[in-house]
């Protein structure tokens, strides 16, 4: 079943993704070499909480942290650790926020110090894919395959790939909702957009092939040829003009 959020409820989602960007800015002015992934987990949980909210993932499907922090060839679901950053190294951080009984969720990819030039490059196509080529089409009247294959063309010409293996979602009273929202797909196909719809939508960009695997800790997603990855995420309205990005500020689209 597919649910279309009131404007109550889009309301109650804003001030929850309004804590989230506010978080997700703060952590990309923390994190620096030396800093391990423990250290940022633990902080965004307080930052989290000293607004209100709640950290989502804790104990989803058992998960154990309250962030997901991915270093490098971890596409997503990296688990928190002693790990110290490095420089050259690039981090995703992947949060989900828990407010007034809604879920909000995103993700942001940073460089760690000075990165390889196709490091930089894959971190911007990545947000760019959402920003630039996705966006237009999250509008009602679109179709869900108009969106996947935006993501998809755009992130390919730019010579990434995109993982197969996990896609965007619907979110609201769950923090996965339906539809699916893959980032790879074709034009004119799958669900009709429309206005209330709120999608998790979640570009995973690698450097080499779209192969992952899942580590024995059975969360950690890598790139099987061991290639960096990158992912950008945001929490989105649908309406008949442009969509309102729920998790991001002005600044950043
Ligand atoms: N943003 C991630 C997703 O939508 C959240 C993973 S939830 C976790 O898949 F708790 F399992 F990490
Ligand atoms: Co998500």
């Amino acid at each position: 079943m597919i649910s279309l959020k009131s404007k109550r409820e889009i309301e109650i989602m804003r001030e929850g993704g309004k804590i989230l960007a506010e978080v997700l800015r703060y952590l990309g002015g923390y994190v620096k070499p030396g800093i391990r992934t423990i250290d940022i987990d633990e902080k965004a949980a307080a930052l989290i909480k000293e607004r209100g909210a709640e950290a989502a993932f804790k104990g989803y499907r058992g998960y154990p942290a309250n962030i997901c922090a991915s270093v490098n060839e971890e596409v997503v679901h990296g688990i928190p650790s002693e790990r110290e950053l490095e420089e050259g190294d690039i981090l995703s951080v992947d949060i989900g926020v828990k407010y007034k009984n809604y879920f909000v969720d995103a993700a942001r990819s940073w460089p760690i110090g000075t990165v390889s030039p196709l490091a930089e490059k894959m971190i911007k196509v990545a947000e760019a894919s959402l920003y630039k080529a996705a966006l237009p089409h999250l509008t009602a009247g679109k179709r869900l395959g108009d969106v996947s294959s935006a993501i998809q063309k755009y992130v390919e010409s730019q010579g990434f790939n995109v993982v197969r293996d996990f896609v965007g979602h619907g979110i609201g009273q769950s923090i996965h909702e339906e539809p699916q929202v893959p980032n790879f797909g074709r034009p004119d196909r799958g669900m009709k957009l429309e206005s209330g719809l709120v999608l998790a939508v979640e570009p995973m960009v690698t450097e080499g092939g779209y192969e992952v695997a899942i580590l024995d800790n059975g969360w950690t997603v890598v790139t099987c040829d061991g290639k960096l990855a990158s992912h950008h995420e945001d929490t989105v309205v649908v309406n008949e003009g442009m969509p309102e990005i729920l998790t991001a500020w002005e600044k950043e689209i």
